[in-house]
């Protein structure tokens, strides 16, 4: 709406702003004029920041609403796949039976790495922590596709983010075997993505991998639950990143990075290490009181959200997925007691109500994989391998938007006024 404006009044001035409109959510003022009447924003952390204009994903903080080109995250997880909310996030449209083959096809056929890559790992120790190998290597792909991209040519973009989508499980596998000392698997074109890898983190030469229905398809559901999250720490670095004109390779590896922190995608390793370190339910009050503490930095992991101020819609379907799997595979881990003891309790607490702390999609996540076989250090690595569609897409978008800028936040200075410099020997 053009005529809606907001006007600031500062010191001696009164300056009038667009209010913007989108689809939902909030409307924004579009300050981009504020810096020529003397003054910037100042939002650390950008609490109330919006950095761009995006049609990607949609998130409502207050009802736990979470949309995917539209589509709520309950329906895709429930009736959707993996490789088709890819290509809605990257195409914003839902495939047609034939679209949804032929870009299965591609990624499937993108899965190989350059068996150089496997010399990149021989450099790491064998007790490198995944994710320092998987920013290494990703950065790396670099070196093999960076003289054939033109970030200004969109079928360009799209082979980049095709291949990133189809090789980052082959990666992520490779750093498990590179752990344990097991050889790398290659990927089979046989196999749906869920299916290869699983295959390649478990298969073992001397005997074939059984593939369970259901742990693939829980692990399918475990990617579409983290595909994309609209401005999140790790994507708004990929959105900066690419803002410079770096390759995608590169932007990506800086997504990996900012994930990599317990405030973000490592919650989950974090949380599971937490769940661990309680060990038994009769310990919880222990560790609510330590989270309660303002002088203790112990924080629940796996609980409280930037934007979800009620529930974090995916831990809900996380939530219902962990007791399936676990059900299915026959196991009873204590630890889902005590991750189910710890939420009821958090829940029934006028603290964690009062400061809107609940299981975020970190929460339950991490018992799945662990039940699945997948060792605790490996989480954020997964949650790297699902997110990669959302990085891309966001990379994509952007550089397909007209008047693209770079990415340069200014500041409020608080160090030293001009002064004079006297040599060291004065
Ligand atoms: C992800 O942004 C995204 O979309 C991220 C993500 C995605 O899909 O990309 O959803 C994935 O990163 C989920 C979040 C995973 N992180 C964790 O589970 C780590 C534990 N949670 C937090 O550190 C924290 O809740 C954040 C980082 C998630 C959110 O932090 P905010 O919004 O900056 O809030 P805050 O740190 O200012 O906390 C507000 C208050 C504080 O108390 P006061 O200073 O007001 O007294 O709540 C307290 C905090 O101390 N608090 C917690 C807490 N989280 C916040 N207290 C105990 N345990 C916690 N987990």
């Amino acid at each position: 709406m053009a005529d809606n404006k907001a006007t600031l009044k500062a010191g001696d001035k009164v300056v009038e702003l667009p209010i913007l409109s989108g689809t939902a959510g909030h409307d924004v003022i579009d300050i981009r004029t504020l810096g020529s009447q003397g003054y910037f924003t100042f939002d650390p952390g950008f609490m109330a920041t919006g950095s761009c204009e995006s049609s990607i994903t949609y998130i409502d903080g207050a009802k736990g609403i979470l949309l995917h080109r539209g589509y709520s995250i309950e329906d895709l997880a429930r009736d959707s796949d993996y490789i088709e909310v890819c290509y809605m996030l990257l195409h914003d449209k839902t495939p047609t039976t034939q679209e949804y083959r032929d870009f299965k096809d591609t990624i499937t056929r993108h899965t190989l790495v350059h068996d150089q890559v496997n010399n990149f790992f021989r450099g790491f120790r064998r007790d490198a922590h995944p994710m320092a190998m998987l920013c290494g290597t990703v950065g790396a792909m670099a070196s093999f596709y960076h003289d054939d991209l033109d970030i200004s040519d969109p079928e360009q973009r799209l082979r980049s983010a095709y291949r990133l989508v189809a090789k980052m499980p082959t990666l992520v596998a490779m750093c498990y075997k590179y752990n344990i000392g097991q050889p790398f698997v290659y990927p089979r074109n046989d196999l749906s993505y869920a299916e290869n890898f699983l295959n390649m983190m478990f298969s073992v030469p001397a005997e074939n991998y059984k593939i369970s229905p259901v742990v693939s398809r829980a692990v399918d559901r475990i990617f579409t639950l983290h595909a994309d999250h609209e401005q999140n720490a790790s994507t708004s670095t990929v959105r900066l990143a690419g803002s410079s004109g770096a390759n995608p390779y590169a932007c990506i590896a800086a997504g990996v990075a900012s994930l990599w922190g317990p405030a973000h995608g490592g919650a989950n390793e974090a949380c599971l290490n937490m769940l661990q370190e309680i060990g038994s339910v009769d310990r919880i009050p222990e560790f609510i009181d330590r989270a309660k503490d303002k002088n203790d930095p112990f924080r629940l992991m796996g609980f409280g959200h930037r934007v979800y101020k009620n529930f974090d819609p995916r831990a809900t379907v996380m939530r219902e997925s962990c007791h399936e799997v676990l059900a299915e595979l026959n196991i009873d881990d204590p630890l889902l007691n005590v991750a189910m003891e710890l939420e009821r309790i958090a829940l029934s607490d006028p603290y964690f109500a009062e400061k809107k702390l609940f299981p975020n999609v970190d929460f339950y996540s991490g018992i799945i994989l662990k039940a699945i076989g997948i060792p605790t250090n490996m989480f954020t690595c997964i949650f790297a391998l699902a997110r990669t569609v959302g990085w891309v897409s966001h990379w994509h978008e952007m550089l397909s938007q007209p008047g693209q800028k770079i990415g340069r936040p200014r500041q409020l200075y608080t160090g030293e006024a001009q002064r004079k410099y006297n040599k060291i020997e004065k």
